[in-house]
Parts: structure tokens; C-alpha cells; sequence
């Protein structure tokens, strides 16, 4: 569930940035009539088609048909939900959005931000000793080893921590920060009552949330088999959980691989995989932070993208992780396909080996999250075998238990009779002896999908279609009624929301009553932040094009006649019983006449 945020701070978050001022960042502006107008940064156009009005804080292009408030704008250019668009707004403006479901300001709100501030003076400062042409020499030098060049450093903002006890305290302390804050924050470590930079001789990479804020680091050493006074020192030391960083939460590269806009987002292990892919150009890949993969994490990726490739190390452990992950993804709702790499441990020594163009096509054969399951469960038992038959049915079936979908269980029964010689009714009672014993897991009805069709089909049957001109007419009042409670009031004489035609109408019909009813007039940018996807177009158009709607009592009287007709006629032509025909004929003969007489 996204977290609700109050309409009150909604308001004053939308009252403090301005459309203008925002869009302007991303498109050159010129003012054109009452509008701003510029290139739509949302299809390719050599007339600028795009508008932006001041006066109703909304975009519309007449090209492409894109619309909406500033928080829509920042959700379709930064590809950010609503909730984290909001923030972005918010952060901009210097707005505290209270933390989940208390209306209370977030206590830790200062020195979240003072932690991200910090961090973000000391990925600078790793980023400015990597260029340092003496200290820095080392961690370049690793870099090039692993083949990343500059450009791809500067993308990720890579970093070399210098070795020294506390270089980096020294330099934030130099910027206002306190030593209990740099360890607070994750930079410094307290030992034996003394203070040391958490992260030396290390080359870093700064870990960064979807809103651009550095909120923790892993730094790895440049030399792997390197140990102090014979202990191991770990190859990867990563930030510790501050005010700001859960690793459970966070992935790494999120922040890039949103704004491919893929369908699908590669999931793999380490920092480094996570790099060489992109820079190789496949830039929807992320990586989690040295944790196993979380629900929350699963349900991150899920906001950008339909479906997960697991693409973890090809050794046992990656193998058992890619099973959690499988799960974990398929708990929260979301589809998973595995990427199997062979001869290379890890998608980084795949690509140094075998090119990016292997790699895609290792990609495209990703294999379904069950023949994964059931792959490896068969590499395990020798099916020619009929003990190993009755072994293999037996582990298979408890992967089917998991599976929601009817669909896929009865596929996959199938083509497990058919590998092994199995009766398939055999398999199909075997898996129901076992689902039965799970009572929390009842075996998927399979007739309700088709109850689900049929259900569809008959209401799409008697769903009357709305013709364009009776959507043009409805569209226009809401239109005229947004600007006026008097027209609202003539209008809600013989309309009411639900007798709109289309659900995002009736949704902006009942916002604009309910406004009126407590006496305040509707905001139309406002009420758009309710809207999602597609319907967001819908409802803005309403609005955007309310200069062409300037309208008083009689067009409203007429637009309310024009839509009791359409309605009329679509009744007439879906009417088979003769004797309601009739009435439906003389209903419309009345209305025509009443129309003459007001119109003379
Ligand atoms: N990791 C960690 N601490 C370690 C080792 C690993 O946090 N001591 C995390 C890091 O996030 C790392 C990931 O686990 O990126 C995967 O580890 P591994 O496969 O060992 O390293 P690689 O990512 O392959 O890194 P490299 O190629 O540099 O060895
Ligand atoms: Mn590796």
C-alpha cells in the first residue's frame, strides 16, 4: 500500500513549486497567449504542440495527448510513483511530509537530511580523491584493471576512500559536521575511544535511492587476498543502517535502471555486475546490497517493471538465492524468469569474456521461473529410473503447491507426464493430496477464470457504449461546471455524478459536487491526483481546454439536453422489445420539441 499522504500537504506541496518554473527545467518555454508553449518532452516534434498553463498549474500537449499537473510531470520524467514524485516536490520546496500514517513532522526529518547532506559531501570527496593524481593513482588503477573508464566512474560517481585515519572526518568536520554526526551517519567508527574513517583504502561506490539523495556506500578493496595481521579483512564493507539506509530496502542502481522504462529489470548480486552490464548498455540491471533479496525490495523493482531476471552467480549459493528470490517475487505478486550464465561465475566475468551481444542473448533465454524450479529438481534424480521417477514427481508437485495460477499448474502437470511417463491423473491427485494437507492452500478453482469471462462478456454486453458526441458533451460540463457553482447547481438539477459515462467523468463529477457541498471551489490540478495511467489524460483534458468552453446557463442547459438525447439513442438502438421502443420514440419526439421552444 502506498502511504497515504494528507490532501493538506498535497496542497501545500503543489502551492510551493510552480509548473512553470519546474517544466522550464526540462523544456524551453515561450510564452504564447494566455499559455506557455515549447516542444513536448514526452514524443519527438518539430512545432511545439506542448502547453503549459500558469493560471491552472497543468501541461497538455495537443500532439501526443500527454496531460497533467506538475506531480505528473515529475512522475512521467523521473519515472517516479506518486508518492515519491511528492516527495521530490516536496524536497524541493523544503517540505517535511510526515512519516507513515502519523500526521506528526518526521522527528529524525533533520537529521535525515543532515546524513544525506553529509553523504553527499563525502561521495564528492571520494569521487575528488579517485581524480587526485597522487593518492587517487591506486583506485584508478584497480578501475582500468576491471575495465571501467572514466566515463563510466563519472555515471556512478565512483570513488577512492584514501588511506589515512581520518581524512575523511577531517574534511567534513571542515564542513560544519560533528564527529558523533559523521558516526551517526555511517563515515566514522569509533574504536578503543578513538575515531577512524569507517571506509580506508577502499574504491567506492556510493549506493542511490530513486530520488538521487546518496543515502550509504560499499567500498572494496583493490587487493583480494589481502589480510592484516592475519585476519581476512572482507572484500566489501558496506555503510551501516543509518537514518537513511536500509539495506533491505534500497537496491543498487535502482536510481539509473528506472529510467530505461523496461517491462523487465535484471536482478544480480554485486556492484561490480551491476556495472559492466550498463556500461555495456543494458541499463535496467540493479543489485542488492549484500542481503539476501526482501519482499520490499521485490516490490520496488515490481514499481518499474513487470517482471524480474534473477541473474545471480552461477555457483550453488547463487543457485539457492535465485530459488528464495523466485519466491520472495512471486509472494508480493510479481513475475520471475532466471538468467543462466555458463563458464563465468557472474554477469561481469561473463561480459569481460564473452561480449555484451552473448550476454543479451543469454538474456532473451531466460528461463521461467518453474522450468527453473523443476530443472534442477531433475538434475538431481535419474528419471530413466522409476525410483527416481517417483522421487522427482514427489519434490516437482511441492513446487506446484506454491503456483496461484490454474492455468500454469495444469500446463506444468502435463509436461511432467509427458517427461517422465507418469499418468498425468496420477501427478493431478498426487499434487491434490498435498495442496489438501496445506488448508490455507486450496486447490485454484478452474472455472473461476472462466466465471471471471464470463462474467465480462455479459456485462460488456449490456454496457451501453458512449458515443463520441455524448463524451464530448459530458466532458465540456464538467468543464463549465469546475469553474461555476452556479452551473454546478443547474446542472446537479437533473445530473448527478453516477450518471456520467465514463468512470474517470464520474470520479471528477463527484470531486466537483462534493467540493461544492462544502462550500469550496474545486481545484482542478488538485483533484487530478487521484488519477492514474491513462486516466490521468482523460480527466486533465477536461480542464486544459476550458478556454474553448467558456459557457454560461444556456450552454450548460444545452449540453445537459444534447446528453439526455445521446442517452436516449443509445437506449433506441439497443432496444429490442417493440412496446418500449415506442415510449423511447415519443420521449425523444417530446425532447426535440421542448428544445425548439427554448431555442425560439
Ligand atoms: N558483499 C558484501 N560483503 C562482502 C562480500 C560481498 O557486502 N564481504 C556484497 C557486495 O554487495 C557485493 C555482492 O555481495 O557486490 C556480491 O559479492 P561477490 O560476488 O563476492 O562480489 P562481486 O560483486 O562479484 O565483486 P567483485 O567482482 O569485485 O569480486
Ligand atoms: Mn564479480
Amino acid at each position: 500500500m502506498p502511504r497515504r499522504i494528507s490532501d493538506d500537504i498535497i496542497s501545500k506541496i503543489c502551492d510551493e513549486n510552480d509548473i512553470i518554473d519546474y517544466v522550464s527545467g526540462y523544456v524551453q518555454l515561450k510564452k504564447s497567449g494566455r499559455d506557455y508553449s515549447g516542444l513536448c518532452p514526452f514524443h519527438n516534434e518539430k512545432t511545439p504542440s506542448f502547453h503549459v498553463s500558469q493560471e491552472k498549474q497543468l501541461f497538455h500537449c495537443f500532439g501526443c495527448g500527454a496531460s497533467g499537473n506538475l506531480v505528473q510531470f515529475v512522475m512521467k520524467t523521473e519515472n517516479l510513483d506518486f508518492v515519491d514524485a511528492l516527495k521530490l516536490l516536496a524536497d524541493r520546496a523544503g517540505i517535511i511530509i510526515p512519516e507513515d500514517g502519523d500526521n506528526f513532522s518526521d522527528k529524525n526529518h533533520e537529521k535525515k537530511k543532515k546524513i544525506l547532506a553529509m553523504n553527499k559531501y563525502a561521495a564528492r570527496f571520494f569521487y575528488d580523491c579517485l581524480k587526485d593524481n597522487g593518492a587517487g593513482e591506486k583506485g584508478r588503477a584497480y578501475f582500468a584493471q576491471r575495465h571501467i573508464p572514466m566515463k563510466t566512474v563519472t555515471v556512478y560517481g565512483l570513488g577512492y576512500a584514501p588511506n589515512g585515519r581520518d581524512l575523511l572526518i577531517k574534511h567534513l568536520t571542515s564542513k560544519g559536521f560533528s564527529v558523533d554526526e559523521i558516526v551517526e551517519g555511517g563515515l566514522a567508527v569509533s574504536r578503543d575511544g578513538r575515531i577512524y574513517d569507517k571506509f580506508r583504502d577502499r574504491v567506492m561506490f556510493p549506493i542511490i535511492d530513486v530520488r538521487g539523495n546518496v543515502i550509504g556506500f560499499g567500498g572494496r578493496i583493490m587487493n583480494d587476498n589481502k589480510d592484516v595481521n592475519g585476519f581476512k579483512i572482507p572484500k566489501y564493507l558496506n555503510s551501516p543502517e543509518t537514518l537513511v539506509f536500509d539495506k533491505g530496502k534500497n537496491l543498487f542502481s535502482l536510481n539509473l535502471a528506472k529510467n530505461a522504462k523496461s517491462s523487465e529489470i535484471i536482478l544480480c548480486e554485486g556492484y561490480m555486475d551491476v556495472i559492466s552490464v550498463y556500461q555495456a548498455g543494458i541499463k535496467n540491471i540493479v543489485a542488492t546490497l549484500g542481503t539476501a533479496i526482501t519482499e520490499q525490495q521485490a516490490k520496488l523493482m515490481l514499481r518499474y517493471a513487470s517482471e524480474i531476471l534473477i541473474c545471480y552467480d552461477s555457483d550453488e549459493a547463487g543457485t539457492k538465492a535465485a530459488i528464495r528470490a523466485i519466491d520472495i517475487i512471486n509472494n508480493v505478486g510479481g513475475r520471475a524468469r532466471v538468467i543462466r550464465l555458463k563458464n563465468a561465475k557472474d554477469p561481469d566475468e561473463f561480459i569481460n569474456k564473452n561480449g555484451i551481444e552473448k550476454f543479451r542473448e543469454t538474456v532473451k533465454k531466460a528461463m521461467p521461473a518453474t522450468e527453473f524450479k523443476i530443472s534442477l529438481i531433475k538434475n538431481q534424480y535419474d528419471i530413466t529410473d522409476t525410483e527416481g521417477k517417483i522421487l522427482f514427481i514427489d519434490e516437482v508437485v511441492n513446487v506446484f503447491t506454491k503456483l496461484k495460477d490454474a492455468v500454469e499448474i495444469d500446463a506444468y502437470i502435463t509436461k511432467v507426464a509427458e517427461d517422465t511417463g507418469i499418468n498425468r491423473d496420477a501427478i493431478l491427485s498426487k499434487y491434490r493430496e498435498k495442496t489438501s494437507k496445506n488448508t490455507y492452500r486450496k486447490i485454484p478453482a478452474k472455472n473461476e477464470y472462466q466465471k471471471k469471462a464470463e462474467q465480462r462478456k455479459r456485462n460488456n454486453v449490456k454496457e451501453f457504449k458512449a458515443t463520441g458526441s455524448l463524451i464530448e458533451a459530458e466532458k465540456r460540463l464538467i468543464g463549465l461546471i469546475s469553474q461555476s457553482k452556479k452551473l454546478y447547481k443547474i446542472t446537479s438539477l437533473s445530473m448527478q455524478p453516477e450518471d456520467f459515462s465514463t468512470d474517470v467523468y464520474r470520479r471528477l463529477a463527484k470531486m466537483i459536487f462534493d467540493s461544492y457541498k462544502e462550500d469550496v471551489s474545486p481545484d482542478p490540478a488538485m483533484m487530478l491526483n487521484d488519477f492514474h495511467g491513462d486516466d490521468i489524460s482523460e480527466a486533465s483534458e477536461v480542464f486544459y481546454n476550458l478556454e474553448i468552453y467558456s459557457g454560461d446557463e444556456a450552454t450548460v442547459k444545452e449540453l445537459l439536453h444534447t446528453i439526455k438525447l445521446e442517452k436516449l439513442d443509445i437506449r433506441i438502438n439497443t432496444e429490442t422489445n417493440v412496446s418500449i421502443l415506442t415510449e423511447l420514440f415519443q420521449e425523444r419526439e417530446k425532447m426535440l420539441s421542448e428544445k425548439n421552444t427554448w431555442e425560439e
